[in-house]
């Protein structure tokens, strides 16, 4: 019997700085030979549940899972029994069964973390309420690719200091040794924990945290300017209110002068033009969204393997 531990991947921190590196070297491998890797050999199904709508994530991952070697099952919102006429606990316990891996974008991050703790198969999030780590190993793929490493540099991010992503933002930044910087309105910035997690982590890897209402003092000379949209899925009864309060943390011309001249600029998407982020800088040369885009293909293809190979599911060439 397998008497290896499974992993997850759950938040950002689920990875060490020394893992998220042999993660994102995988994933730099997989994407210049593109099949060469068939992790789930033979005829192994990856479930991807969606509680939230998407559509880089749903392809990347079913892209991703096929060209691993699997078969993709997605499961819409309200198409099974999982949430609401069966515990997540039992779900997890008949799904182990059947399936290589679990891949969910829902709610509430306790839900995340009851599948995983109910199944000998490796539980992947998707995006939760509180964090989105696939979409930072992309991220960070696509600096690494513009920047040539990860350590040292710094990173913005603007906006929503509250949500999935700017959690990520930091978590996943100091991982990787980065300065990161978060900047958005009072109310609206990363909780007491999630600061101190993050401070921890930078202890570690010698990365920094900077938290600030000062958007002016996080852009200067910033290596990277990130930010999300104003109005995450879930909030759009709030909409209105949202759309004025974060006015003056906009990725716009104006706040790009801060930053560094080589700067690039990311957004998970999609992405609202002439709100968080303006047409200019967005369609503009500094920007690298659509290679960000691409990467989570390759980042979560990566992430699949590492997880099987780790957990000794699976063998992947490079990872022991
Ligand atoms: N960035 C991202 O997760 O996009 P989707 O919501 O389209 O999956
Ligand atoms: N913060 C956004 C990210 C979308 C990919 C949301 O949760 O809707």
């Amino acid at each position: 019997a397998n008497t290896t531990p499974v992993r997850h991947f759950l938040t950002d921190l689920d990875l060490s700085q020394a893992e998220q590196s042999e993660v994102l070297d995988l994933a730099a491998a997989m994407k210049a030979d593109r099949y060469g890797y068939r992790p789930y050999a033979g005829p192994q199904t990856v479930v991807v549940f969606f509680d939230k709508t998407s559509t880089r994530t749903r392809v990347s991952f079913a892209a991703g899972i096929a060209e691993l070697g699997g078969t993709p099952l997605i499961i819409n919102s309200g198409e099974s029994q999982l949430g609401h006429k069966e515990s997540i606990a039992d779900s997890a316990k008949v799904l182990e069964r059947m399936v290589s891996t679990i891949v969910w974008r829902t709610y509430a991050q306790a839900g995340l973390e009851e599948m995983a703790q109910n199944s000998s198969v490796p539980v992947i999030n998707a995006l939760s309420d509180d964090y989105h780590p696939c979409q930072l190993l992309a991220d960070l793929l696509t600096v690494r690719e513009h920047k040539g490493a990860l350590a040292g540099l710094s990173m913005a991010y603007l906006g929503d200091s509250a949500n999935n992503m700017a959690n990520s933002y930091l978590l996943a930044g100091v991982t990787a040794g980065m300065h990161v910087r978060i900047a958005g309105p009072e109310g609206y910035l990363p909780s007491a924990a999630i600061i101190a997690a993050a401070e921890q982590r930078a202890a570690q890897t010698g990365g920094s945290v900077l938290v600030t209402t000062d958007a002016t003092a996080a852009l200067a000379g910033a290596d990277v300017v990130a930010t999300d949209t104003w109005v995450s899925m879930g909030q759009e009864d709030e909409k209105a209110a949202r759309l004025e309060l974060f006015r003056d943390y906009a990725v716009d011309a104006t706040a790009m002068a801060h930053a560094h001249e080589d700067a690039i600029v990311l957004h998970c998407l999609p992405a609202y033009r002439g709100y968080e982020i303006s047409a200019e800088v967005i369609d503009g040369p500094q920007s690298v969204v659509f290679d960000e885009a691409e990467n989570r293909l390759h980042a979560q293809k990566a992430l699949m393997a590492w997880l099987m190979a780790k957990s000794n599911l699976a063998e992947v060439a490079g990872v022991r």
